[in-house]
């Protein structure tokens, strides 16, 4: 049994230039595609929280996680530039590490993927819900409340999921359209909020107490807003639908990181400038923000904003769990029926799958732990894709890059030592998890995986 085989980077390539997706997207369409991904909950839900728990020196908490994705989206640019296909991590892994590391990571990315969707679904119905009370329109409390505590469950949430997964069944162009619009309306309110909120900064807020919790409380903070700037990454999973991806890719990484890290500064700065730090705990901070200083129409715009807004990220991380679960299911490691793509080219069966999961996760648990969950698993395939471009520089040296990452080999050593960094205040609760999700993918790739491998 050789469950550390691994695939040549040849038939990769290969199987990348016999496309059976549709490529259509420009380096333009990445970086809308990834700011779509990208801003999201973290920001219009979790900034407060980390806030509260970092004070001013939150700036520093993105600083920290920030500097670690952007030197793991270096490796991911010189990899995807290498290797342009959809699998990603999984890709990479399974060319130089071997099958079982690879087959394990692409596992604990899906429900990755599926767990940052449905956060971000709970995300929108919290604003949904309070954008419509503002309208004067109730929705009754058990409609999005928990089984657990008395409601039947997060009702708006699966709807939108379910929306969202009918626009994915109808292919990538009619999905880029409306991913687009969404992206434009969520930069709107984020800039709208930076622009106004600056006149309203007092920098005693800042030097008055600025880092109450010292630098534990940053760190704390660092791995809540880690989830900030999940998304960077499946960017590369959309290789194949890419025109030239080996110069587009990197540079749509590129910039997308450097446009979300400095509007999560710029609102950061306003946040915790305009109002004490300790207020800001609420999941809403922006909106509140606002009504704080009177300007209650700019509060209405940013909800209306974040309802349209979020959904960008809903579509991007099911988009990206159906690109990884298919090419593992192109390789065999899962059934094959999930590659069948309808007339659209897309694949039908595993769309609404991901997205039936996606629905009944963020309809009928609690997702505030479980949006840990989903950045344990990050955390670890971000931290592998750091190591696997080391091991690429030794192992290909002479392979056509698109792009190199400067400073080989100590930037994605100082980006395995942040994540590591990261990893360092999860819970327990978490990592068992973690743990039986890992154990379940195993017995899976034991029972079906190793015997149905294309590699056999
Ligand atoms: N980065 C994404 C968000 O903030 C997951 O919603």
């Amino acid at each position: 049994m050789n469950v550390f085989r691994k695939k040549s980077i040849d038939s990769i390539l290969a199987e990348s230039r016999n496309k059976t997706l549709n490529p259509t997207m420009k380096t333009m369409d990445l970086v809308l595609f990834g700011i779509g991904a990208i801003i999201g909950s973290g920001i219009l839900v979790l900034t407060g929280k980390a806030s509260a728990e970092a004070g001013p020196a939150v700036v520093f908490s993105f600083l920290i996680a920030g500097l670690a994705c952007c030197l793991a989206a270096l490796c991911y640019a010189e990899l995807a530039s290498t290797i342009p296909s959809s699998g990603s991590t999984y890709t990479y892994l399974y060319v130089s590490v071997g099958e079982i590391v690879a087959y394990v990571i692409g596992w604990v990315l899906i429900g990755g993927y599926v767990l940052t969707a449905a956060t971000v679904a709970n995300g929108w119905s919290s604003y949904f819900s309070r954008l419509l009370a503002g309208l004067g329109i109730e929705i009754p409390k058990e409609f999005y409340t928990l089984p657990a505590v008395g409601g039947y469950g997060n009702i708006p949430a699966i709807i939108i999921v379910l929306l969202i997964t009918f626009i994915l069944s109808k292919g990538t162009s009619s999905s880029k359209l409306v991913n687009n619009l969404m992206v434009a309306a969520k930069v709107g309110i984020v800039v709208l909020f930076i622009v106004v909120g600056v006149f309203y900064v007092e920098p005693t807020n800042w030097t008055n107490n600025f880092a109450p919790s010292g630098f534990s409380g940053v760190m704390l903070a660092a791995t809540t807003v880690f989830f900030a700037y999940l998304g960077f990454d499946a960017i590369s999973t959309s290789a194949e639908e890419t025109i030239n991806p080996e110069k587009a890719l990197p540079k749509a990484i590129i910039i997308t990181m450097l446009v979300c890290t400095a509007f999560y500064i710029l609102v950061c700065l306003v946040l915790t400038g305009v109002v004490q730090y300790n207020r800001l705990g609420t999941g809403d901070a922006l909106a509140f923000v606002l009504e704080e200083v009177g300007q209650n129409k700019v509060a209405g715009i940013v909800s209306l904003g974040a309802v349209i807004g979020l959904m960008a990220g809903i579509l991007s991380f099911i988009y990206a769990g159906i690109r990884i679960t298919y090419t593992i299911a192109r390789d065999g490691l899962l059934p094959e029926k999930l590659t069948k793509v309808n007339q659209n080219k897309v694949p039908s069966t595993l769309t609404w799958g991901l997205g039936i999961i996606t629905a009944l996760l963020a309809g009928f648990l609690p997702l505030g732990k479980l949006a840990d969950l989903a950045n344990v698993a990050s955390i670890i395939a971000f931290a592998l894709v750091s190591y696997t471009t080391i091991v690429f520089y030794k192992k290909f040296p002479d392979l056509k890059r698109g792009f190199r990452v400067p400073g080989m080999p100590i930037l994605p050593i100082i980006s395995i030592i942040l994540f590591g960094a990261l990893l360092y205040s999860v819970t327990l609760t978490t990592w068992i998890i973690f743990v039986v999700w890992v154990i379940v993918g195993l017995i899976v790739y034991f029972a079906f995986s190793y015997k149905n491998s294309k590699l056999k």
